[in-house]
């Protein structure tokens, strides 16, 4: 399957507008456009050329030519927070976040104790990102091992990057969705021994959150963490009021929910943390100063009522905390990435920070890439990079097509398709050069 997949990747030049970051959003000439683009793909799926289609070399004037016109061709999106068992599970009304765990969120995760429907999860799952235009993403998986490796096989197939892991969860939680702290560590160091480094998978050590793990079970985490140097940690932190009041009464000698995590040794500089809503100034400096990455889920903190994220505080510059942004299905109401950066344009407006389209589609891109320490494989368009690209419309829809006639800087067109566009603006998704998705198939 792999193998045919490869062969897909076949060398061709994919034509349109080119618009991708270089460099920091912030950095001059970061955001690069140019107006008919080339790129050219090698059989490896990674990207051999990429400039004007004037300066194209005639050593690739034989390959096949898929020409977008002026659509714009862009890095694929990055999701840097989903949950892959939550993938039907979207707008399920609740209380808040405990409510809304205990009422639809386990009783789904149960299913994925059966390998077969894990493994078609897994299908549906990938062909929601790629409808989407999410080529890479870090995701949850249930507490199963087998929906580890049925995610991890299906991502292989794809040849996509792909990180996820095992979630640990010892309490507070169905019984059949439990472990314990010792088996924990034994199943995640089998699963991060089988897929770690594979192709373009990457383990990412899963405790769910505070509250669904005794400390003896994050002290596992922890030691899991220095054991593999080269795997990533993912957990939630500061998302909801009742949650921080419920993580207060089980830790009680913790200074704060982050230092919960500190305890353990699970705040690093590859320790990525979900939400970061309630944050206190004290545990914003100790993230910053560890290096830990806050992601930004705004459509799943206004569905929840968790709370509105404050940008401007991950920008101060005398703490600054890298941010990502992410979907965080199923709590969050959209697979799409450009939904997402319409939600947190508005959350900032809401909350004294105007997102420029530069930044949003920065951190949806090279900015996530970055968070996963995958920025030098994927995130641009550059040559030597994974070809996970993706094919943008701007007059996807009437609303956008009448938009544009109003357009008059590239900015703007990133602007209005952040604010108006959704799955139907991506018109093709390529990932390691193979078509992926094209809209309408
Ligand atoms: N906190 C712990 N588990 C979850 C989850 O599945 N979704 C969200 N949004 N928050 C969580
Ligand atoms: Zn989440």
């Amino acid at each position: 399957m792999r193998q045919e997949q490869q062969n897909n990747a076949r060398e061709r030049i994919v034509k349109g507008t080119i618009v991708t970051f270089t460099d920091h959003y912030l950095a001059n000439d970061a955001l690069q456009h140019i107006e008919d683009g080339s790129v050219v793909l090698d059989t490896n799926g990674k990207i051999a050329w990429v400039g004007a289609s004037d300066d194209l070399p005639t050593r690739y004037s034989g390959y096949d030519i898929d020409d977008y016109g002026d659509k714009l061709i862009m890095a694929g999106f990055v999701d840097t927070h989903i949950h892959f068992p939550q993938y039907r599970m979207l707008a399920a009304s609740s209380n808040g976040l405990l409510d809304w765990l205990d009422r639809y969120t386990f009783p789904e995760e149960l299913k994925y104790s059966s390998d077969s429907y894990a493994e078609a999860a897994a299908q549906k799952f990938l062909e929601a990102l790629f409808r989407n235009g999410t080529t890479s993403a870090l995701a949850f998986s249930t507490v199963h091992s087998s929906s580890v490796n049925a995610l991890f096989q299906a991502a292989q197939e794809k040849n996509m990057a792909l990180v996820t892991g095992k979630t640990m969860m010892d309490r507070n939680a169905p019984q059949e969705l439990t472990d314990n702290a010792q088996s924990s560590y034994e199943e995640c160091q089998q699963l991060i021994d089988k897929w770690h480094g594979k192709d373009r998978l990457h383990y990412a050590i899963t405790p769910r959150f505070a509250i669904t793990s005794t400390g003896a079970q994050l002290r596992y985490a922890g030691n899991l963490l220095q054991d593999n140097k080269t795997c990533l940690m993912q957990t939630h932190l500061s998302e909801s009021l009742g949650e921080l009041a419920a993580v207060e009464d089980l830790f009680p000698n913790a200074r704060d929910y982050t230092d919960v995590y500190d305890a353990f040794d699970l705040v690093t500089d590859r320790s990525i943390f979900a939400h970061g809503i309630h944050l206190s100034e004290r545990e914003l400096a100790r993230l910053s100063e560890a290096g830990s990455s806050i992601i930004h889920c705004p459509t799943s903190n206004t569905f929840l009522g968790s709370g509105l994220f404050k940008i401007a505080a991950m920008k101060d510059k005398s703490r600054p905390i890298k941010m990502g942004m992410a979907t965080d299905i199923g709590a969050g109401t959209s697979f799409s990435m450009l939904a997402t950066m319409a939600e947190a344009f508005k959350v900032g407006m809401l909350n004294g920070y105007r997102l420029s389209a530069q930044e949003a589609f920065y951190t949806a891109t090279l900015g996530n890439a970055e968070v996963l320490k995958l920025s030098s494989d994927i995130g641009s368009i550059e040559n030597g990079k994974w070809a996970d690209l993706i094919v943008l419309d701007p007059k996807a829809t009437d609303v956008l097509a009448n938009r544009m006639q109003l357009s008059d800087s590239i900015e703007d067109v990133l602007f209005s398709l952040m604010l108006l566009g959704d799955d139907r603006a991506i018109q093709a998704t390529y990932v390691a050069g193979a078509l992926a998705h094209k809209n309408g198939h």
